[in-house]
């Protein structure tokens, strides 16, 4: 019997992917490449406060633009065709665009999007779309001024990351999407809002469950607000029909009936789509990882010393890949995945 349990998951299974298939007949498709661990938020599901200042990876430690492009050429060889990049907060990184130039023009790369909390949007998506990104999605828990400066653990002002998702729409970075985490008792209210301005300013929403990645936010089970649940207070003010699937996507994806655009949801605790997962993520310091929830990664960076032509570190994440057999979503019942690496380091 399949290792796998969900509809999903039979597909994969049923369906047998080509040579770069894991042990799960899952190929890969998406690498995730976060560019720091540092970030300006301390959102209460990531960074909070009271965990205390986090122990960042110093300058010297982060692979530069030419090992990342390297890397990004390699799993492109393997059958890798989306990017995105991630943090902490990317736009942290100096020189950003640059390495943006770079990533744009790896063979193979039709897909290259950025996940920002939105803080310094407002300033680089010009300059970010000039050098060859294609989409931006912006994290927006709330609209409401109070609910969003608490939730940024900073104070943060909503209006000016408002101000930065328009000028990456402006920008022409689109989709422009918004991923909202929504905590019970904490953002619920904010769902019905937050599709409402999505729609008025032609934006794609997706209402994310809370996970229980990284160590340091207490995360109990009762704090998720179900990805269903959150349908239905949506559909309830703007009628909704489901989506055709797409396959190894993240989100569910819906319609407004009224031609109002598109909403996501993505329900890793109620529904995990670990079945057709085909993410590959990789840490600014160049660790590897074959899952968000894993606890072990692979360092890349002693491959890149000689190896002119790409071969060995091409060859060695072939491998890693290969031996893959993480479904962390599907087995969080049973308590693995204790000990993942912190969702600002592993980017999300
Ligand atoms: P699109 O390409 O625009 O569909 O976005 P994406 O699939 O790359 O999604 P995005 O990076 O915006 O991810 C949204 C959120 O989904 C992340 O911030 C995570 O919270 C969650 N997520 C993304 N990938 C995974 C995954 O592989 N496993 C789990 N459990 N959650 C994930
Ligand atoms: N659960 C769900 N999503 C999370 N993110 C960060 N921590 C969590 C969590 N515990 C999301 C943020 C952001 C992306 C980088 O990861 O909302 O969109
Ligand atoms: Fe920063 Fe994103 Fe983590 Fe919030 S979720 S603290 S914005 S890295
Ligand atoms: Fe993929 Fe791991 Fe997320 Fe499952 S929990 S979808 S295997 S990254």
């Amino acid at each position: 019997m399949s290792l796998l349990t969900t509809d999903r998951a039979r597909r994969a299974t049923a369906d047998p992917a080509g040579p770069t298939a894991d042990r799960l007949a899952r190929p890969v498709r998406d690498l995730r490449i976060s560019v720091t661990d540092r970030c300006n938020f301390r959102c209460a599901y990531c960074l909070p406060p009271e965990a205390g200042s986090p122990a960042y990876l110093s300058r010297a430690d982060l692979l530069d633009f030419a090992a990342i492009t390297r890397i990004a050429a390699a799993c492109a060889g393997l059958g890798v065709h989306k990017i995105r990049l991630t943090g902490g907060e990317p736009l942290l990184r100096r020189g950003l665009p640059e390495l943006v130039r770079s990533l744009a023009e790896v063979p193979g790369i039709d897909d290259l999007a950025l996940t920002t909390n939105g803080w310094y949007l407002a300033g680089q998506a010009r300059a970010l779309a000039e050098a060859g990104l294609h989409r931006i999605t912006v994290s927006l828990d709330a609209l409401d001024g109070n609910v969003f400066a608490r939730m940024s653990g900073v104070g943060a002002s909503v209006g000016r990351v408002v101000a930065g998702v328009r000028a990456a729409r402006d920008a022409g970075l689109a989709p422009v999407k918004l991923n909202a985490v929504i905590r019970r008792g904490v953002n619920e209210s904010a769902i019905v809002p937050l599709a409402r301005f999505a729609r008025e300013e032609g934006l794609v929403l997706r209402l994310i469950e809370y996970m229980d990645v990284g160590q340091s936010h207490g995360w109990q089970e009762s704090d998720v607000v179900p990805a269903d649940s959150m349908v239905a207070a949506v559909a309830a003010a703007f009628p909704l029909v489901a989506a055709p699937p797409a396959p190894g996507a993240v989100a569910t994806r819906y319609l407004y009936r009224d031609g109002g655009g598109e909403l996501g949801v993505i329900s890793a605790v109620s529904r995990p789509f670990c079945g057709d997962c085909t993410r590959i993520r990789l840490t600014a310091d160049g660790r590897l990882y074959t899952c968000l929830f894993a606890a072990e990664g692979h360092d890349l960076r002693d491959l890149l010393g000689d190896d002119a032509s790409g071969g060995a570190l091409r060859a060695a994440i072939e491998r890693i890949w290969h031996a893959r057999t993480d479904r962390y979503s599907l087995l969080r019942s049973g308590g693995a995945g204790r000990g993942s690496v912190e969702m600002h380091r592993m980017g999300g």
